[in-house]
């Protein structure tokens, strides 16, 4: 049953909303919370399944969602998925770009293949997502798109990964600008900047053991383990009414690390030993 109404009478579609394993990823936990608060969600994602997952989540909590299947890579898809949201719902107010994919190596070791995967993957699906959500918005009076960067697209991460890291720097500063581009039209455009989140997108790259899900959890100053649900209510605050004056904002949502310097944690990092860094004034 939906728990709250901070998104009632408002339409989203999120894309890449179901989930890979057995984790929640972001696009997944994103979706149940807004339906949770009482939007109707357009359910997009390129495996059926997973999708279906989702929407299971949704009406057994007494939500609605339909679900769309589409490659966001795709400029006709994502206007067929704007398309398919009036259709579905009338209307269009919230748009969340979640679908991001992998694209590593150092410049020197970069494949022009996986290049333009990432590129596609990260950048272009939200840039065409957005071409034909905010025609749509308009005439709903107005909306809130939702980008998704990284903590690796303002900070060298433990993963050498260009193409990735670039193109999520990039969402980052286009979100700035359709934040400007789009004001006027009651269009407010935010991203959220993922930490070491405990989800499903991380952990097709590196097993979550638990040594690593330990380091990551103390590389943040709260110290504490963060999963797709705290990014889900980061995107729930941003699609709301209560974010209302806010747009162009780069939300870090990862306890804290990009506040760090890598000498900051090392104390903490290395609990167990070894030189502290800590300087008595
Ligand atoms: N979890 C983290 O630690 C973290 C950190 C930083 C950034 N992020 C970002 O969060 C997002 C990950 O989202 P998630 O956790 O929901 O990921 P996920 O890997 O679970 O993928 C979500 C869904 O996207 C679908 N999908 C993949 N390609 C698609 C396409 N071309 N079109 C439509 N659907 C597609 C998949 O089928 C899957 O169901 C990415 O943008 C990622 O860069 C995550």
């Amino acid at each position: 049953m939906p728990s709250g109404q901070r998104l009632e009478g408002k339409v989203a579609i999120v894309t890449g909303a179901g989930t890979r394993g057995e984790i929640a990823g972001t696009g997944q936990a994103a979706a149940i919370l807004m339906a949770r608060e009482g939007a109707k969600i357009l359910l997009c994602d390129i495996d059926v399944e997973r999708a279906e997952e989702t929407l299971d989540v949704i009406e057994k909590e007494g939500g609605i969602g339909k679900i769309f299947i589409g490659d966001v890579t795709s400029e006709k898809d994502c206007e067929d998925m704007i398309n398919e949201s009036v259709k579905q719902f009338g209307k269009l107010d919230i748009l969340f770009n979640n679908v991001g994919g992998p694209g590593g190596g150092m410049v020197t070791e970069i494949e022009e293949e996986d290049w333009h995967r990432s590129i596609d993957l990260n950048m272009k699906s939200a840039v065409m997502g957005s071409k034909y959500a905010i025609p749509a918005m308009e005439k709903s009076g107005g909306g809130s798109i939702i980008n998704v960067s990284s903590i690796d697209g303002t900070q060298a991460g433990s993963t050498r990964n260009v193409p990735y890291s670039i193109s999520k720097a990039a969402i980052s500063h286009l979100s700035r600008i359709m934040a400007v581009h789009h004001g006027r039209q009651n269009i407010r455009v935010n991203c959220v900047a993922p930490g070491h989140v405990y989800g499903a997108f991380p952990n097709r790259f590196k097993k979550m053991d638990d040594e690593w899900r330990d380091l990551r959890r103390k590389a943040g100053p709260l110290g504490t383990e963060g999963t797709a649900w705290d990014v889900g209510w980061a995107v729930v605050y941003l699609a709301s009414d209560e974010a209302k004056w806010i747009t162009g904002v780069v939300l870090p949502v990862d306890a804290g690390v990009q506040a760090a310097s890598p000498l900051s944690m090392w104390d903490d990092l290395n609990d167990e030993g070894g030189p502290k860094t800590s300087i008595e004034y």
